[in-house]
């Protein structure tokens, strides 16, 4: 499921209430938790993937009002996240916004990983991703190993290297295995 599309629904600054009013949680989860609830319905006991935009990354933090907009961040989040898993999703993938003139994104490696590991620490026992900017092997790795996430995605680092996989495989002193047509011309990376 879409995270543009859920955000849009959690009067961040992307809604803009007619009225002018702010809504508060939990109002402002309703739309898309009904819209998880009936694809769970009807989806019956296949994966159900949910990606959230964690937070606005606004200036000056959450609960922030501005020309009536409510800035959405991580601690709505988390109560966001619970409506989730209490609704029977399988898997929630962390991004964040990029909706505002002056937000705060830091410009670092895993910039929206730290989401998820908050995500990860109120809900252990769920599944949680990271995703956004990742691109060492190392990085990916001791995410996992160190119990911040369950899953790292890896997006735009696999289209500038192709090979990324197998090379972090070596990074990493792990055996990996190429499709056997490949084989051939990835030598390099497998000696
Ligand atoms: C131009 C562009 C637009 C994107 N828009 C969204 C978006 O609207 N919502 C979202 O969750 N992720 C968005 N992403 C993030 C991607 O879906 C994907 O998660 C991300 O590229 C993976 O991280 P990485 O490419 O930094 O490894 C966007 C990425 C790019 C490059």
């Amino acid at each position: 499921m879409a995270t543009s599309f859920m955000n849009s629904f959690l009067p961040s600054p992307t809604f803009v209430q007619t009225n002018g009013m702010v809504i508060r949680e939990p109002n402002r989860m309703r739309f898309p938790l009904r819209i998880v609830k009936a694809v769970r319905e009807v989806w019956n006991d296949k994966p159900l993937f949910v990606r959230i935009s964690a937070t606005d990354w606004a200036a000056g933090g959450e609960h922030v009002c501005r020309r009536s907009l409510e800035i959405w961040g991580i601690e709505q989040s988390s109560l966001f996240a619970k409506e989730l898993v209490e609704l029977g999703i399988d898997f929630l993938d962390i991004s964040s916004g990029g909706i505002l003139y002056d937000e705060e994104s830091p410009p670092v490696e895993g910039f929206q990983a730290p989401l998820a590991a908050r995500l990860k620490k109120d809900y252990p026992n769920f599944t949680i991703g990271a995703v956004g900017s990742i691109t060492s092997p190392h990085y990916a790795n001791d995410f996992i190993k160190e119990g911040k996430a369950d899953v790292v995605s890896i997006g735009r680092e696999l289209l500038r290297k192709a090979d990324w996989p197998l090379w972090a495989a070596n990074e990493l002193g792990v055996a990996a295995k190429p499709a056997c047509q490949y084989e051939g011309s990835l030598h390099h990376m497998l000696s």
